[in-house]
């Protein structure tokens, strides 16, 4: 099984950089990548361990594919931990030229304490552009203010960039046996602010499928490469589930505006 295309997405099984190869010059709106990071993950038949050279090259290679593909004002996401992220930064900026939008730390409350220095509470998405000219739908993405104000703009705040969404806990009935799957609700946030319906969005590291899942519910034609085909399957049985919510949300979505004293008004 190498690929398999349904109604609005595709699923194709293989490596990143030599999948995305094959594909059209400019022909992608938005690319969210979910790479692994170097951490040591199992990932069932591939361990995500190799040297830092190694791990650079890696790199490279997919995301020389990325901007080939991405058209003029498209957007990459990409989701980094602290290890790489900082020579992952430079690496857009200075090998690519792309052009930096935003950084972005999703903030969770739940994890692995540990005893000796901080225990780690998030993880960071870069975005960045080729060319400046960004498609940002700020009125898609907004969330409820806070307080009722002559200044604000009562259809809801900027999000800001730091987002809290709780991990897919193992208990919940949505989680799947992958041991990275992402909350669909902050892929939500990225689909809607960074493509329009009927955009062509690809994530070339699908894991359990989640970008496809939530860029078909939200009418993008999705795509997703993943080198494990065992998850290939799963995000295909994902994407045969009838969709009735996501997976998390912003605490912020469900606030009710409070009224000020009028003098602050
Ligand atoms: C961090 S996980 C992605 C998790 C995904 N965002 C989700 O919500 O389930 C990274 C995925 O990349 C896959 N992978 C590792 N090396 C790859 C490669 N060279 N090409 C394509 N996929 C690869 C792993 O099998 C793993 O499922």
């Amino acid at each position: 099984m190498d690929q398999i295309v349904s109604k609005r997405s595709t699923l194709i099984c293989g490596d990143a950089a030599t999948e995305m190869a094959k594909l059209k010059a400019e022909s992608v709106d938005l690319i969210i990548a979910d790479p692994p990071y170097n951490l040591g993950k199992n990932y069932g038949n591939n361990i995500d361990l190799k040297d830092s050279a190694d791990y650079r090259s890696f790199t490279e290679g997919w995301l020389r594919e990325a901007v080939r593909l991405l058209k003029p004002g498209g957007s990459l996401y990409c989701f980094m931990g602290v290890k790489f992220i900082a020579r992952l930064y430079l690496m857009l900026e200075e090998e690519f030229n792309l052009t930096p939008q935003g950084w972005i730390t999703w903030h969770y409350t739940q994890g692995m304490g540990r005893k000796k220095g901080f225990s780690s509470r998030h993880e960071d998405i870069l975005w960045f552009s080729k060319g400046e000219d960004a498609r940002f739908n700020l009125d898609d993405v907004r969330v409820p203010q806070k307080y009722y104000r002559k200044r604000n703009n009562m259809a809801g705040a900027n999000p800001g960039d730091v987002w809290q969404f709780s991990h897919v806990h193992y208990c919940a009935a949505e989680r799947l046996p992958h041991p990275t799957q992402k909350p669909e609700a902050l892929l939500e946030r990225i689909v809607k602010a960074s493509s329009n319906p009927g955009d062509v969005v690809l994530d070339p590291f699908l894991g359990s499928g989640t970008t496809v899942r939530v860029a078909s519910v939200l009418g993008r034609a999705a795509a997703g490469i993943e080198i494990n085909p065992d998850y290939i399957e799963m995000a295909h049985a994902r994407l045969k589930e009838p969709f009735e919510a996501f997976d998390s949300t912003d605490p912020r979505a469900a606030r009710t505006s409070k009224d000020l004293p009028k003098t602050q008004n």
